[in-house]
Order: structure tokens, then C-alpha cells, then sequence
């Protein structure tokens, strides 16, 4: 790994789903920067979420490169891939899928104890931050309990709480209100400003112009 080499890049990157389908990012560059927010904008199936996931070494490109700290990583073995999922990379999706059956706290906890943390130790820093988020009170709820703009901000807990170097979020804004939004935007914010990286597929305005960098598909 290079010193000073951004922590996700991609190069040249092409993507299609299949054979002959629409090919997409047109060999797309970027550097993401550590301590900032990135916006990824564009218009409806311009590829917003699609990007996610190939930066989330979810899909592979048909052409290009993902690199994570200067060393191509799109290529690696499955295992590998995962292993780097599972240890540097946060995620948001669209939508926020929560098992039915855990409390709210108890969802927010379970990929730290996957990541080797003990139940008891997170149990404060996932209270602060669901508190941070607005969504205090839920915390022993079942997100059947809760609304979609709070199972939002319950998904946001969930990856900030590992401390990922790296964070994807999906519109991560979108079943919130105008303060809502402010919440996460400020709690996205405040991880930046500790150092993380967090990109965030968007076309809420209010996101847009808060970011640092703002990339168009
Ligand atoms: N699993 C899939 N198989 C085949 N094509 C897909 C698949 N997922 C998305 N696509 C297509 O790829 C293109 C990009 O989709 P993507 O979901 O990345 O767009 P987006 O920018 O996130 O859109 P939106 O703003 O609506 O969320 C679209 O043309 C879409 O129809
Ligand atoms: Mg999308």
C-alpha cells in the first residue's frame, strides 16, 4: 500500500449488468478524500447506487480499477473482498432493512459483536449514538414499532457504530423531513470531521449543498 494514496479510488471505471446492456460511467476516475463528504449525483438509473456498490466491492467492474490505499482490491479473491467489506467499508442502503424480531439497540449492535466486540461494551456508544440521531426513546422497541424515517436513522447508527474508515451511504435522507435531515447530515458530518471517508449517493438539495465534493453521473 502507498503512502498518501487515497483510501478508495476508482480508475477508469466501466460498468454494465449484463452483456449489451447500457454501460455506464463512461471510464469514471476519483480519489475519494479522507475527511470529507462526497455526493454522488445525477439524474434516476444514472448509476448512483450501482457506484456504491462496486465501491463497496459488492459488484465488479467490466473495466477500471478499485483501489483502497493505492492497491487494486476489484480483483481480489471473494474472501479478500469480504474480509475488506467487513473490516473498513460502513453501509447505508436504500432501503433500511431491519430484523423484525431484535430491539432497536440489539440492530445496531450486532455487526460490532460480528467485528469481535462484547454486547456489554456497546451498549453505551449504541445508545449515544441512536441518541445523537434522534431516535433515543426507540431503543428497545422492534423496528416494527418505528417509522421509516426513524428505521433510517436506526440504519445510520448501525454503520457508524464499528467506526468504518470508509462510509456509503444510499440516500440516506430520503423518507426524512427537512430537521431530520439535519440530524443525519450533521452525524455524517461529524464522522467526516473525525477522519472518515463518507460517500453518499443522493439528489436531495439539502445534502448537495452541504457536501465537500459533489460527483455528477
Ligand atoms: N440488478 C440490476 N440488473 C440490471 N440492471 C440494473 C440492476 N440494477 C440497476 N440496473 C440498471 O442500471 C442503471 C443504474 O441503476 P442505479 O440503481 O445504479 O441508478 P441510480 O442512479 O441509483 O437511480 P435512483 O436515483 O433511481 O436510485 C439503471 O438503468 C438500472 O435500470
Ligand atoms: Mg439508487
Amino acid at each position: 500500500m502507498s503512502k498518501g494514496a487515497a483510501p478508495l479510488a476508482v480508475r477508469d471505471l466501466c460498468f454494465a449488468y449484463r452483456k449489451g446492456a447500457e454501460e455506464l460511467f463512461g471510464g469514471l476516475s476519483v480519489d475519494f478524500t479522507p475527511g470529507t463528504v462526497t455526493a454522488l449525483t445525477g439524474p434516476s438509473g444514472c448509476g448512483k447506487s450501482t457506484l456504491l456498490y462496486i465501491l463497496g466491492l459488492m459488484l465488479t467492474p467490466t473495466a477500471g480499477e478499485v483501489l483502497v490505499e493505492g492497491a487494486r482490491v476489484d480483483n481480489l479473491p471473494d474472501a479478500e473482498r469480504s474480509w475488506i467489506r467487513g473490516s473498513r467499508l460502513g453501509f447505508i442502503f436504500q432501503d433500511a432493512a431491519l430484523d423484525p424480531t431484535r430491539s432497536i439497540v440489539d440492530s445496531v449492535i450486532e455487526p460490532a459483536l460480528y467485528a469481535g466486540a462484547w454486547r456489554r461494551d456497546m451498549l453505551a456508544p449504541a445508545r449515544a449514538l441512536l441518541e445523537e440521531l434522534g431516535v433515543g426513546e426507540r431503543v428497545d422497541h422492534k423496528p416494527g414499532q418505528i417509522s421509516g424515517g426513524q428505521a433510517q436513522r436506526v440504519a445510520i447508527a448501525r454503520a457508524l457504530l464499528t467506526s468504518p474508515p470508509v462510509i456509503l451511504a444510499d440516500e440516506p435522507t430520503g423518507n426524512l423531513d427537512a430537521s431530520n435531515t439535519t440530524v443525519v447530515l450533521d452525524a455524517l458530518h461529524h464522522a467526516a470531521r473525525r477522519g472518515h471517508l463518507v460517500v453518499i449517493a443522493t439528489h436531495d438539495p439539502a445534502v448537495l449543498e452541504r457536501s465537500d465534493a459533489v460527483v455528477e453521473l
